[in-house]
């Protein structure tokens, strides 16, 4: 796969554009994080991040053909995020990236957001083996996908309320530590590492393999309020019992599926997986079926364009060339999962 793709991410709050060689090896990823200026509300405000995304894009791109030394004549396709995330920033990245791709005369590629998080594992790194189980958390996903191949997957199971992530992100809220909580959450648990408990785990009666995040926050909610965490260590008894909670459940589903399916790889991407905790836990379990754990470095865990351009340039490899009339979808179907036009 000789190729140089130019890849453009602007689905939520990261404006990220990458070069990325023969579809695996990052020449260049640049990511403006707008974290400072929607810390302020909480959470991302979707007009904010737009407008943003708007700015930060011209000079992203030209920083990361400096720093790659390609000349836009060098390019041999252009690739964006065109679904899921917020319509406004989605809208940004696809227009940029249309007009490149027009004036350029390049074949242009639209990508998942949540294949690209799962791609993410290949770059700078060996190929993936498949068959493969896909597991996805991030701020707005938690999905768990049986994959055969890039491009042919099966959902196997979803949340039913919040993301992981989401989940991480809510109860820092509750607890006034700030935005984004996955990080700050960690942090405080792994000051106690001595904290075993769990809340009361999430169970399906249908047996699906869904996952749910609701419950283990609103038993935050009702701990904080019948004994507010007076002091540091009971803020990190609180993190530590709150993520031990999620990774049960995280680790609860994907056992089962390893039981179910013969795999060679569990792939895991998005930004949860720069959990430390989380990538223990999942190391463990990998090794005792015998598999490889196949999860990015933490710079490719969270939102980056280098995923983007890398399973762009291997779209464009199949003939998977999208029409300069493409627009983009805020929530795609997950019946459906990554079959974009
Ligand atoms: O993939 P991502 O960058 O954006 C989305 O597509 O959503 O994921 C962001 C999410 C946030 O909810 C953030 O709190 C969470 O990933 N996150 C973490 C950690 N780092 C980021 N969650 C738990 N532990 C972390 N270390
Ligand atoms: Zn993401």
């Amino acid at each position: 796969m000789a190729s140089l793709v130019l890849g453009i991410e602007s689905s939520c709050d990261e404006t990220s554009v990458a070069v990325v060689k023969d579809g695996h090896k990052v020449l260049a990823n640049e990511t403006a994080s707008q974290m400072d200026l929607h810390s302020q509300y909480g959470g991302v405000v979707p007009e904010v991040a737009s407008r943003q995304h708007l700015e930060s894009l011209p000079f992203l791109v030209q920083e990361v053909l400096k720093q790659s030394q390609v000349a836009f004549d060098d390019l041999t396709g252009i690739a964006v995020t065109s679904a899921p995330g917020l319509i406004g920033a989605l809208l940004v990245g696809v227009s940029a990236a249309k007009g490149l791709a027009f004036s350029l005369r390049l074949p242009l590629a639209t990508v998942h957001h949540i294949e690209a998080h799962l791609y993410a594992a290949q770059l700078d790194a060996d190929p993936v083996l498949f068959p493969a189980l896909g597991l996805v958390v991030s701020g707005g996903h938690t999905e768990l996908y049986h994959m055969d191949d890039w491009g042919q997957y099966q959902l196997l199971g979803s949340t039913r309320d919040d993301a992981a992530g989401e989940a991480f992100d809510k109860v820092a809220k509750l607890m006034g530590l700030g935005y984004p909580g996955g990080p700050l959450i960690e942090k405080l648990a792994k000051s106690a590492p001595e904290v075993t408990e769990k809340f009361s785990p999430a169970r399906m009666k249908d047996k699906s393999q869904d996952f749910s995040f609701s419950g283990v926050k609103t038993a935050v909610s009702l701990e904080i309020k019948k004994n507010p965490p007076g002091d540091e260590k009971a803020q990190q008894h609180l993190a530590a019992k709150f993520q031990n909670t999620v990774l049960e459940e995280i680790i609860h589903r994907v056992r089962a599926a390893l039981g179910i399916y013969k795999v060679k790889s569990l792939v895991i991407g998005g930004g949860v997986a720069c959990n430390m905790a989380l990538r223990s836990v999942l190391k463990k379990e990998t090794d005792s079926f015998g598999i490889d754990l196949r999860v990015p470095p933490p710079k490719y865990c969270s939102d980056n364009a280098a995923m983007v351009a890398g399973l762009g340039a291997y779209q464009l490899s199949q003939g998977k060339i999208a029409s300069l009339s493409a627009t983009a979808t805020a929530y795609p179907s997950s019946s459906s999962p990554f079959l974009l036009s």
